[in-house]
This record gives C-alpha cells, sequence and structure tokens, in this order.
C-alpha cells in the first residue's frame, strides 16, 4: 500500500477499507507514514468525513495501537466519563465522588489543559502533594478500596491518538466528527469501563458549535461504542457560557468543593446530576433516572460525596485538609472587580474568551511545556438572563499582580454583551444520546 494513493482516495470521497485504515495507524504509530502525509489525510478527512464502518475500524485501529487497562481486578461495576472539552468544566471533580458515594466505582483516565480550556489534571494539582501518575496496581487498588481516582494518560495508551490529536491541534482538523470520535473512544475503550457517558459540549467555548453538529457527534460516539460492544451514553450540554462561575485551576475546585458541599447548584449540580444518573442507570445502581438523582442529591446531602473526595485527595498524596478548608488552596495575591460599563441584562458570555483571559493571567497553557499558576483565573458574578446595574461586579479577577488584574479586567467585561432586554436562557441540557 502507498499512503499517496490513500490520501488520494480519501480525498475523492473514497472510503478506506479496514486493512487501509489499519495499515495507515500501525504506520503513523511506528514512524514509518511522516506527518506530512498525516496531515493531508486528516485535512482530506475533515472535509470528506468517514462513514460509520471507517469511523469504527479507526477507532479500532487506534485502540489497538498501545496497552488496554484491564480492570477485571475490580469488584463491581466500572465506569468512566469523558467531556469534549470546555471552560471552567469542573465536573469531574463533582461527578465521581458523588457516583462513588452511590457505589458505582469510576476509574479515569485524565489530561492536562491546553489553549483556552483546563484540564482535569493541572486543577487536582491545586492540592498540595496530590499525585496524578499513578501505577496502574496502585490506581486499580483505588477505585477497588476508595471508589474512584482519577490518573493522567500513560504513553502506553493509544500512542496513535497521542501522534494523531498533536497533528490536528496545529493542522486545523480538530473538529472532524470521526476524527473526534475515535480519538475519544480508543482512548475510553482502552481504559476499560463497563459503562461510558460521554458530555459533548455545544456552543461558542466548544469544539461543535452547532446543536446540529454537536447531536451528530453524540450520535457518532454512541454508535460507535455500540459496535465496539460497550454501553455509551453521550449527554449534548451547553457551553455557551462558562459552566459554573469559575475559572482557574484553585478557584474551580474551590467552586467543586461548594458543590459537594450543596452550597453551589446551578449548571454544574444540573450536569452532575443528568451524567450521573446515566451511569448509575446504566451501571444497574438504579431502577430508572428519577431514582438515581435521588441517590446523587442524598449523597451530596449527607456529607457522603464531600467524604469520598477527601478519601480520594488523601490516597492520591494530597492535603485532605484543604477539602474541608479551602483556603489551604492556592489563593492569588490580587482580587480585582470588574464593573459593568452599562446596565440591562447579560445576553451572552463569550466562553471562549472567558478562557483566554484565565490563561493570560497565566492559569493556562499555550503550549504543552507552559508552567501554569493554579490561583489565578475568574469568578464570574453574572451569568446569561441575570440583570446588571451600571457599576455592578461582572466578575472578580484573581491574579498575580495588579497590572496582569487591570489587563484581564478590561479583557473579561469584552466577553459579556449586555443588552436592554432579558436574554432567555437556552436550556442547559439539550439532549441525551443513547
Ligand atoms: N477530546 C479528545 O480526547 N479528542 C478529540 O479529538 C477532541 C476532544
Amino acid at each position: 500500500m502507498r499512503m499517496s494513493d490513500l490520501i488520494e482516495k480519501k480525498r475523492d470521497g473514497g472510503v478506506l477499507s479496514p486493512a487501509e485504515i489499519r495499515w495507515m495507524i500501525e504506520g503513523y504509530t511506528r514512524g514509518d507514514i511522516p506527518d506530512y502525509q498525516m496531515s493531508a489525510m486528516c485535512m482530506a478527512i475533515y472535509f470528506r468525513g468517514m462513514d460509520p464502518e471507517e469511523t469504527y475500524e479507526l477507532t479500532m485501529a487506534m485502540l489497538d495501537s498501545g496497552d488496554r487497562i484491564d480492570l477485571s481486578a475490580v469488584s463491581g461495576i466500572k465506569a468512566d466519563k469523558h467531556s469534549t472539552g470546555g471552560v471552567g468544566d469542573k465536573t469531574s471533580l463533582v461527578l465521581c465522588p458523588m457516583v462513588a458515594a452511590c457505589g458505582v466505582k469510576m476509574a479515569k483516565l485524565s489530561g492536562r489543559g491546553l489553549g483556552h480550556t483546563g484540564g482535569t489534571i493541572d486543577k487536582l494539582e491545586s492540592f498540595p502533594g496530590f499525585t496524578t501518575a499513578l501505577a496502574e496496581d496502585a490506581f486499580l487498588r483505588q477505585v477497588d478500596q476508595v471508589g474512584f481516582a482519577i490518573a493522567g494518560q500513560t504513553a502506553e495508551l493509544c500512542p496513535a491518538d497521542k501522534k494523531l490529536y498533536a497533528l490536528r491541534d496545529v493542522t486545523a482538523t480538530v473538529a472532524s466528527r470521526p476524527l473526534i470520535v475515535s480519538s475519544i473512544l480508543s482512548k475510553k475503550l482502552a481504559a476499560g469501563a463497563d459503562v461510558i457517558v460521554l458530555d459533548v459540549k455545544c456552543g461558542s467555548g466548544a469544539f461543535m458549535h452547532t446543536e446540529q453538529d454537536a447531536f451528530d457527534l453524540a450520535r457518532g460516539l454512541a454508535e460507535t461504542g455500540r459496535r465496539a460492544g460497550k454501553k455509551v451514553t453521550a449527554v449534548v450540554t451547553d457551553m455557551d457560557e462558562p459552566l459554573g462561575r469559575a475559572v482557574g485551576n484553585a478557584l474551580e475546585v474551590k467552586e467543586a468543593l461548594s458543590a459537594l458541599r450543596g452550597e453551589f447548584r446551578e449548571d454544574l449540580m444540573e450536569l452532575c446530576l443528568t451524567l450521573g444518573s446515566q451511569i448509575l442507570v446504566g451501571g444497574g445502581a438504579a431502577a430508572d433516572e428519577a431514582a438515581a438523582r435521588a441517590m446523587l442529591e442524598k449523597a451530596v446531602s449527607s456529607g457522603a460525596a464531600l467524604e469520598k473526595f477527601a478519601q480520594f485527595v488523601k490516597a492520591q498524596g494530597g492535603d485532605s485538609a484543604a477539602v474541608y478548608d479551602p483556603a489551604l488552596l492556592p489563593q492569588a495575591p490580587v482580587q480585582m472587580p470588574v464593573p459593568a460599563a452599562t446596565g440591562g441584562w447579560v445576553r451572552r458570555i463569550h466562553a471562549q474568551d472567558v478562557g483566554l483571559v484565565s490563561m493570560r493571567l497565566g492559569g493556562g497553557r499555550a503550549s504543552k511545556e507552559d508552567e501554569i499558576d493554579l490561583a489565578v483565573g475568574v469568578v464570574l458574578n453574572k451569568k446569561v438572563g441575570e440583570a446588571v446595574a451600571p457599576g455592578e461586579s461582572l466578575g472578580t479577577v484573581h491574579a498575580r499582580t495588579e497590572a496582569a488584574a487591570a489587563q484581564a479586567a478590561e479583557m473579561l467585561r469584552a466577553c459579556f454583551e449586555i443588552g436592554p432586554e432579558r436574554a432567555e436562557r437556552p436550556p442547559f441540557i439539550k439532549g441525551v444520546v443513547r
């Protein structure tokens, strides 16, 4: 086979055979196929797409490029959750302990943040001493004994995705449905859970900007998962404005803790109840969604979820005292409110731009090697649909210096669209695809 022939076939709208897809992924992972040819193939796939059979074959070839985690040593049902990425997305920090407190185990591998989106691993490192570099046996033991563990993705799982994702990131080919489906599902299949729930973000802060694209992606994920013999549920959720109110690593951890204490609800808790109930029903721990929601609510109100989270932080070497006293988490020296220039109703908050404000403050990475500042970020005082008076605070910038805060405050003000008429908030949960 010749890679140039496969590129030409896809460029002209042809269908790649399973043997061709496998040959291409194996060759690229080994380094036999150069980046420039794979870039051309990604662009051809971006424009021509792939049918369900091709998408499935690509997923399986990427899965077979590396190791798989064997969760059979962990008793009971094991679940996993993945988000397509957004701004202020601290869902895993709240969802995993809630689900674990209800008896379903969560074995989760997570990544670091890049660009305007944050990463769970970075957020967790806000706890002094916390490590996500767990050996496989320690990971399995913790999932079994504590009920959940969150570890960093290892190089041995899906090396094809690691290479391909880095290439897509610099060739404007991330937002391709078959490439996203195969990237996400190959990693989730390698991680070995019985039940997989995916949070497909939709809106200005997400890869999928329209509902149509997000639902197409959700259907592609559910269908490919079904072909691979897994129960995959995809929930399409809004990412037009940031999730919750905090954006920035330690600030998001504080908001997650406040959700686990039952004090912060809003969109964040709605998302955790929705994803969590899919997991509990899918895992056979609840008869239906209503029963699952009641169990999850109780896990929060009884303090069981917060206690689970403290056990998890301790098990991964972190200072669990910070779970009960968030003042022990990193704090930025400068906190500057951002007053509204005009009054009215908040009509939009550009999620991606809010993510970029946090990144500019030092809370995110422009390149993989960048060091990040865990303390900085923004906390929104206003969300879409809320009234704001002239001079009232839209949010607070948490910064290292006064100069950085002043610059970020200007940027944050520009993220808000304020109008004279009240904006209807679009539904936050857009639908569930099984
Ligand atoms: N998340 C992933 O893991 N892969 C993608 O391609 C997009 C989002």
